[in-house]
């Protein structure tokens, strides 16, 4: 399956509708992020905060539970992050959501394309250019 045109939009949008379910009430800056499989599944997932401020999870890491929840283990084609309070800079994935990334890509050893979106921009990036040298499963076989 290759990531066309067409493809990327669809993925932008499902980033964009799973950010409408954010629960964001502390920082109030809504995220969602859209993860492509090579079956063409769709895996969405928006950030989770939490009265205890430091236990927020990141819309990456939510999808990325969803799916390896689901069953999924590799076969990630590509991700899309968007902030719906994002300025005009594109948010890119923090450091903690690229390494739990990293870990389905590896199961399946693909190298995903990361687009990363804001209003006017979509910056698209490897995942293995956002973390070279990464840490996987295979350090521990
Ligand atoms: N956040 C994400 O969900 N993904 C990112 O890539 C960057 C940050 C969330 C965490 C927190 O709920 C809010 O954005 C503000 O940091």
């Amino acid at each position: 399956m290759m990531l066309n045109e067409e493809l990327e939009a669809e993925l932008i949008a499902a980033a964009y509708a799973a950010a409408e379910h954010a629960y964001a009430p502390y920082s109030d800056y809504p995220v969602g992020a859209a993860l492509l499989f090579d079956d063409g599944a769709i895996v969405t997932g928006c950030n989770v905060e939490n009265a205890s401020y430091g236990l927020a999870l990141c819309a990456e890491t939510v999808a990325v539970a969803k799916a390896l929840g689901e069953g999924r283990r590799g076969g990630l084609l590509a991700v899309a992050v968007v902030g719906l309070k994002a300025g005009a800079e594109p948010i890119t994935p923090c450091g903690r959501c690229r390494q739990v990334l990293n870990e389905v890509a590896a199961l399946g050893a693909t190298d995903p394309q990361v687009l990363c979106v804001s209003k006017d921009d979509v910056r698209r990036a490897a995942l293995s250019a956002l973390l070279p040298h990464a840490f996987g499963p295979s350090n521990l076989a």
